[in-house]
C-alpha cells in the first residue's frame, strides 16, 4: 500500500498505511502521550467466532451495519500477543521519557496486553474504565457493560511538573453519544477525559486512529495529533472530521 500523508490543519497530521511501518519511520522520544484502540481480535472465544468479519462480530443494529468492516481483529492468542508486541515496542521508543500511553481492550483480551504492554516496556498503572451504558442484557448472568483503557508510562511519571490535575477512573458514556463514524468507534466525550491525561498543548499519537475520534478530541484540547489508519473510508473520515476543527 502506498503511504498517504496528510496535514488537514495546523497541529494535525495523518498517515495513511500499516501502523507498525509508519512508526518505525518516526524518530525516538518524540510524542507526549500515545493513545489507542487496536484491534481487540476479540467477539468470542474461539478462534472461529474470532475469524468473523468485524461487523459479524461487533455490530448489532441496522444504523452501524452499513459502515465498512476493518482488518487486523482475527488473530490468535499467540499472534495476538506477538503482535501487540511489535507495535507497543515501537510505540515505547517513540514515546518521550515519562509520556503516558493509554489502550484500549475488552475483557478477553485484557490479560494479553497488561503482559505485553510490560514486555514492550512500559510501566503498567493501570485501567481505566469505560462504562458503555447501553451494553446488551445477560440473562443470568452480569452484564459487559464495561471496555477497558489500560495504561501506563514510559518509566517514572511525574506528578507535579506536567501540568495535569487529579483524574477520574472512569467514564458513563453511551457508544452513541455524538453519532456514528466507525463500527467500534469511541465517542469524542470519552476520549476526550482519557486525552486529560497528556501534558497541555503536547503531541498525541494514535497509530489506530479509526474515524479520528482521538484526533478530534486531541485538537479540541490545544493539543497537537498525529494519527495513522489502514482502512482508506476510515482515513477519509478521520481527514474530514479533523478538517472541520473545532468541532
Ligand atoms: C477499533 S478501530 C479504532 C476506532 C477509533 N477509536 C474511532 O473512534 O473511530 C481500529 C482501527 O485500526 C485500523 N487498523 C487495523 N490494523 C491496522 C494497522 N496495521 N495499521 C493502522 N491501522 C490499522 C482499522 O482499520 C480500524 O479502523
Amino acid at each position: 500500500m502506498k503511504e498517504v500523508v496528510q496535514q488537514p490543519v495546523e497541529g494535525v497530521t495523518l498517515y495513511q498505511g500499516d501502523c507498525l511501518k509508519i512508526m518505525m519511520e518516526q524518530p525516538d522520544n518524540s510524542v507526549d502521550g500515545i493513545i489507542t484502540d487496536p484491534p481487540y481480535s476479540s467477539g468470542g472465544i474461539h478462534q472461529n467466532v474470532k475469524n468473523q468479519t468485524t461487523g459479524q462480530k461487533y455490530t448489532s443494529c441496522n444504523a452501524i451495519n452499513s459502515f465498512p468492516d476493518f482488518p487486523g481483529d482475527s488473530r490468535d492468542q499467540r499472534s495476538y500477543a506477538f503482535w501487540l508486541s511489535l507495535w507497543l515496542s515501537e510505540a515505547y521508543r517513540i514515546a518521550k521519557p515519562g509520556a503516558p500511553i493509554c489502550v484500549f481492550t475488552d475483557w478477553r483480551q485484557y490479560p494479553v496486553l497488561s503482559d505485553v504492554l510490560q514486555s514492550a516496556g512500559f510501566v503498567w498503572r493501570g485501567a481505566y474504565v469505560w462504562d458503555k451504558k447501553n451494553a446488551r442484557p445477560n440473562k443470568g448472568k452480569f452484564r459487559q457493560t464495561a471496555e477497558f483503557v489500560l495504561w501506563g508510562s514510559k518509566g517514572n511519571m511525574p506528578s507535579n511538573d506536567r501540568g495535569v490535575g487529579c483524574l477520574p477512573g472512569m467514564s458513563s458514556c453511551s457508544v452513541n453519544k455524538g453519532g456514528r463514524f466507525h463500527q467500534t468507534g469511541k465517542p469524542v466525550e470519552l476520549m476526550k477525559e482519557i486525552i486529560s491525561i497528556v501534558e497541555p498543548g503536547g503531541t498525541i499519537l494514535d497509530p489506530f486512529m479509526g474515524s479520528g475520534s482521538t484526533g478530534v478530541a486531541t485538537v479540541n484540547s490545544g493539543r497537537q495529533f498525529v494519527g495513522i489508519e489502514y482502512t482508506n473510508h476510515y482515513f477519509e473520515v478521520a481527514s474530514q472530521r479533523l478538517k472541520k476543527q473545532p468541532v
